[in-house]
């Protein structure tokens, strides 16, 4: 009997769009060929900052509930010129993760072949780590205020708090264990600022310390966050699993991508780890309104997290003939221009199924 996973579309802007439909042909091609294992069923849902312009807000008023039943979300990226950033982020995506407590955000930094990264090490050494962002308080806890204007032009005094409960540094921290236990190095590497953040970041290393002792087969370090982002640069080979509070690892996790070539070959898995909401999977990169509409936008982030979300339902031999077909893309020169290359969109996705086509017919 055919398994049907039903799968919140959620493209919203710019580049979105064109990134969401080329990872769904290569998802929809995977079931296809499953002899009837499973199927995707997709629902479209047209929220975004186009949304935002008919209606004066980024999704419909029960679109959590609606979504609360679904098996995942599929995320292209919100944010377009008619809306401010901080109203559409908040308005859509963060009001998924963090009403979904999709408190594990996965953003692995892989080294494509073929691809030429900025970083001389990468031509020799193997490079592979995983940055794990506690997804759900921290500095994007999104408490504070503004309603101190009353003092005048010039004198205003706001308040952006961040939040680290020991609840939640605990979680993130034994996540990002239990995944180096499943690596070839089982390191963790905490990122941390505990010097200059001396409640929140005390708590994170305390607890990390503590968690650590759990896990006494898997090395350790901790480092601050301005010398981790050395060290992404000039000793990456160190890395397996680094995990870091939400600002952090989103900065972070820019950088890594950005070193394995660009950002558009980024993927990401926003995870509810208890499954009492669906999860969300989401290329790394924005809506690009500087390429968006254009076709050429690198789709392999996205497809990446098409991935992320087959290994979600179990299905990870898929999930790694996906990645190989990625391998055996790039390694084939199938290039976007972001990576040095001349393929638009549909090409780069039609030899990731190509390859697929290979693969699967001959697993
Ligand atoms: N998860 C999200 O939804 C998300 C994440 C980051 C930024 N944003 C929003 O996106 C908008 C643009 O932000 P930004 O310009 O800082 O970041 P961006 O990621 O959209 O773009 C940064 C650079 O990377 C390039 N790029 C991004 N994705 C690419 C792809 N798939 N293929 C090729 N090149 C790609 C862009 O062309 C641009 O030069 C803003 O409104 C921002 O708030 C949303």
């Amino acid at each position: 009997m055919t398994k049907t996973y039903r799968v919140a579309s959620i493209p919203a802007d710019g580049v979105g769009k064109e990134v969401i439909a080329a990872g769904r042909r290569v998802l929809d091609y995977v079931a296809g060929q499953s002899n009837d294992a499973f199927a995707f069923q997709w629902d479209d849902f047209d929220w975004g900052s186009e949304y935002y312009a008919r209606h004066g807000k980024m999704m419909a008023d029960d679109g959590l509930a609606t979504l609360k039943d679904y098996d995942a979300i599929y995320f292209g990226a919100v944010g377009w010129r008619n809306v401010p950033d901080h109203i559409s982020l908040w308005g859509l995506r963060l009001n998924i993760t963090q009403n979904f407590d999709q408190w594990a955000n996965i953003r692995p930094v892989k080294f494509l072949p073929g691809v030429q990264s900025p970083l001389r090490k990468a031509d020799d050494t193997e490079l592979d780590w995983v940055v794990v962002r506690e997804n759900s308080e921290g500095e994007y806890a999104g408490l504070g205020g503004r309603n101190l204007s009353g003092r005048g032009p010039g004198n205003e005094v706001v308040l952006q708090t961040a939040v680290f409960t020991e609840k939640g540094c605990e979680r993130i921290l034994r996540f990002a264990f239990d995944l180096a236990r499943t690596r070839t190095v089982k390191k963790v590497s905490s990122v941390t600022k505990s010097n200059a953040q001396q409640y929140g970041m005390v708590l994170w290393d305390e607890t990390f310390q503590r968690v650590a002792r759990d896990y006494p087969d898997v090395a350790t370090e901790s480092v601050l966050v301005d010398a981790m982002s050395a060290k992404f640069i000039l000793h990456p080979e160190d890395l397996s699993v680094v995990v870091a509070s939400n600002l952090n690892a989103d900065i972070l996790s820019d950088l890594g991508s950005a070193l394995a070539g660009s950002l558009g070959l980024a993927a990401s898995a926003n995870i509810n780890p208890e499954r009492r909401f669906p999860s969300m999977f989401e290329p790394v990169h924005g809506s690009a309104p500087d390429i968006a509409g254009q076709g050429i936008s690198n789709p392999i982030g996205t497809i990446a997290s098409g991935a992320l979300m087959l290994d979600h339902f179990g299905l990870h031999n898929e999930a790694r003939a996906v990645e190989a077909a990625i391998e055996a893309t790039t390694t084939a020169g199938h290039l976007t221009r972001d990576i040095g290359g001349t393929a638009n969109t549909d090409e780069v996705t039609d030899a990731v199924i190509n390859a697929l086509s290979r693969s699967l017919v001959s697993a």
